[in-house]
C-alpha cells in the first residue's frame, strides 16, 4: 500500500490543556512514517495552539470553511482566514454540518471552491442514512455528493481531493461498516473517479470513517480501495489514535 492518510477529527472537543496534552502524548506514541500522513482537525479556536505544538510530520486541517470571502456572516470563518493561519487542509460536508446545519450539496460545492481558491486542500465528506442504505438507494445517494463537486470543477482543481466515505449510521455509533461493505462503496467511488479521469482516479485517497479503532482499523486499511481513516471518538484517546497511526504506517511499509 503506497500512502495511507489519518484524520483526527476533534469535532467540538477539547481545551488548551487537554490538546497539550493528548498531542504530547500523540507524539510520545506515534511511530513517524514518511508513506502514513497524520492530519489534525481541532476546533477554530484551537488552530493556532495546534499549529503551534505540532511536530512537523503533522499537518493541520480546520473542520469547515465558510461559502463567504469576507463580511457580516457571523460566527464563519473564510478560506482566506484559514491560509493566513497557513491551514494546509479543510474537512467539508461532514454529515454532522450536512444535518445539523442543513448544508446541502449545493453549499458544500460553494465551500470547495473556497478551499480550492485559497490553496487548501479539500477532504470531502459523503455518506448515506440508513434509511438510504434499507431502501437501496446508497450508490444513488454517493453519487450525487461526488457528482456535486466533480460535476463542477476543471480536474485541476480535484488534484488535491480527499475523500472520506462516511455512512452516516456508522458515525459514534460503534457500529462500523464491515470491510466488505466499505469496500463496496470505496471501489464503486474509485469507479466514478475513473469515469472522470484514471489520473484522479489513481491519486484520489478514498478515506473510511464511522466508529474506526485500533481494533477494526487494520482490516480495513487491508481494502483494495480504502486509503485511510477519518476518526472522530478514537482521535481524543492518544493511545487509540496512535495505535491506528502506527498500523498505517506499519501497513504501508509491507
Ligand atoms: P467517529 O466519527 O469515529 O466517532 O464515528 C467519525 C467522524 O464523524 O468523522
Amino acid at each position: 500500500m503506497d500512502n495511507i492518510y489519518i484524520v483526527a477529527n476533534w469535532k467540538m472537543n477539547g481545551d488548551n490543556i487537554f490538546n497539550r496534552d493528548l498531542l504530547s502524548l500523540i507524539e510520545r506514541n506515534s511511530i513517524v512514517s514518511d508513506s502514513s500522513h497524520m492530519i489534525v482537525c481541532p476546533p477554530m479556536p484551537y488552530l493556532h495552539q495546534v499549529n503551534n505544538q505540532k511536530s512537523s510530520y503533522m499537518m493541520l486541517g480546520a473542520q469547515d470553511i465558510s461559502q463567504y470571502d469576507n463580511g457580516a456572516y457571523t460566527g464563519e470563518t473564510s478560506g482566506t482566514m484559514l491560509a493566513d493561519l497557513n491551514i494546509e487542509y479543510v474537512i467539508i460536508g461532514h454529515s454532522e454540518r450536512r444535518e445539523l446545519y442543513n448544508e446541502d450539496n449545493s453549499v458544500i460545492k460553494d465551500k470547495f471552491s473556497k478551499a480550492i481558491e485559497n490553496n487548501i486542500k479539500p477532504i470531502l465528506c459523503i455518506g448515506e442514512t440508513i434509511e438510504h442504505r434499507n431502501s437501496g438507494q446508497t450508490f444513488d445517494y454517493i453519487h450525487a455528493q461526488i457528482d456535486a463537486i466533480i460535476s463542477n470543477n476543471k480536474l485541476d482543481n480535484l488534484k488535491d481531493l480527499i475523500i472520506a466515505y462516511e455512512p452516516i449510521w456508522a458515525i459514534g455509533t460503534g457500529q462500523t461498516a464491515t470491510p466488505e461493505i466499505a469496500e463496496e462503496v470505496h471501489a464503486y467511488i474509485r469507479n466514478i473517479l475513473l469515469n472522470t479521469d484514471s489520473n484522479l482516479a489513481a491519486n484520489t485517497p478514498i478515506l473510511y470513517g464511522g466508529s474506526v479503532n485500533s481494533e477494526n482499523a487494520e482490516k480495513l486499511f487491508r481494502m483494495e480501495n480504502i486509503n485511510g481513516a477519518l476518526i472522530g471518538g478514537a482521535s481524543l484517546k492518544a493511545d487509540e489514535f496512535s495505535k491506528i497511526y502506527n498500523i498505517a504506517g506499519e501497513l504501508t511499509n509491507e
